[in-house]
């Protein structure tokens, strides 16, 4: 059984899965015996440096099982989807991918990160694909942006190709490290989903 906040129909028991049969990869709420995996994958400054300064470093398992608790409450309140990217077949948590959710506007901040040792294998842009249909296909969006900061080039090189657009700065929007960085805004919206990178997704609760 079922219900329904803001544009989120959760499952009962508060998990979620979404796959894609061509994809390698399918999105799984996090639970509690993955919070080691995701503590270990997360302790990595060369990620916590991309993410905002409510990503913690160092992180540690109780940060692992706060997330994973706050992952829990925002989907049973409609404000967010925080998902485990999970490689079929293992069922490994790999890294995550969330929405923000605005549901008033049908909008949503997307926010992803990987465990270094799976970088450039394409990972990333099959979770974040996942993610957008997921967003404009069942959640009927209209919106879905991110917040980059200017240096990772990476990150927004992966948007692009998926069809975001940049839109702007904000200067120095938040001091990381001791440093004031931008962060540069990009964001898609369903019609340009629709035309470039419709893939069907199935959810499974
Ligand atoms: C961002 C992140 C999720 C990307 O995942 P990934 O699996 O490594 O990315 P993919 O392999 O799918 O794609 C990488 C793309 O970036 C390109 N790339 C790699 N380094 C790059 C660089 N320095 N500048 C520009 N493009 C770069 C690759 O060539 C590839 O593009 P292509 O498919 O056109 O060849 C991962 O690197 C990560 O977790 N980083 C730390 C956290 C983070 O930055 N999160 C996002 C915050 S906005």
């Amino acid at each position: 059984m079922s219900c329904t906040k803001g544009l989120i129909r959760f499952p009962k028991n508060n998990i979620m899965e979404i796959h894609n049969s061509e994809f390698r990869l399918y999105l799984k709420s996090p639970e509690q015996q993955d919070a080691d995996a995701i503590a270990e994958l997360a302790n990595n400054y060369n990620v916590s440096k991309e993410l905002h300064n409510t990503f913690p470093h160092p992180y540690t398992r109780a940060d692992a099982i706060s997330f994973i608790d706050f992952a829990a409450a925002s989907l049973a309140d409609g404000t967010g989807l925080h998902l485990a990217i999970r490689i079929k077949g293992e069922g490994e948590v790999i890294g995550m991918v969330g929405l923000r959710i605005f549901s008033r506007n049908r909008s949503a901040e997307i926010g992803y990160w990987l465990g270094e040792k799976y970088w450039s294998r394409g990972y990333g842009k099959e979770a974040i694909r996942l993610m957008l249909a997921y967003g404009f296909e069942k959640l009927k969006l209209n919106r879905i942006y991110a917040g980059v900061f200017s240096h990772n080039e990476r990150s927004m090189h992966i948007l692009e190709k998926l069809g975001f657009c940049r839109e702007g700065v904000l200067r120095e929007e938040e001091l990381k490290d001791g440093k004031f960085v931008n962060t540069v805004y990009l964001s898609i919206l369903k019609r340009e989903y629709k035309e470039k990178l419709r893939i069907e997704v199935k959810e499974i609760r």
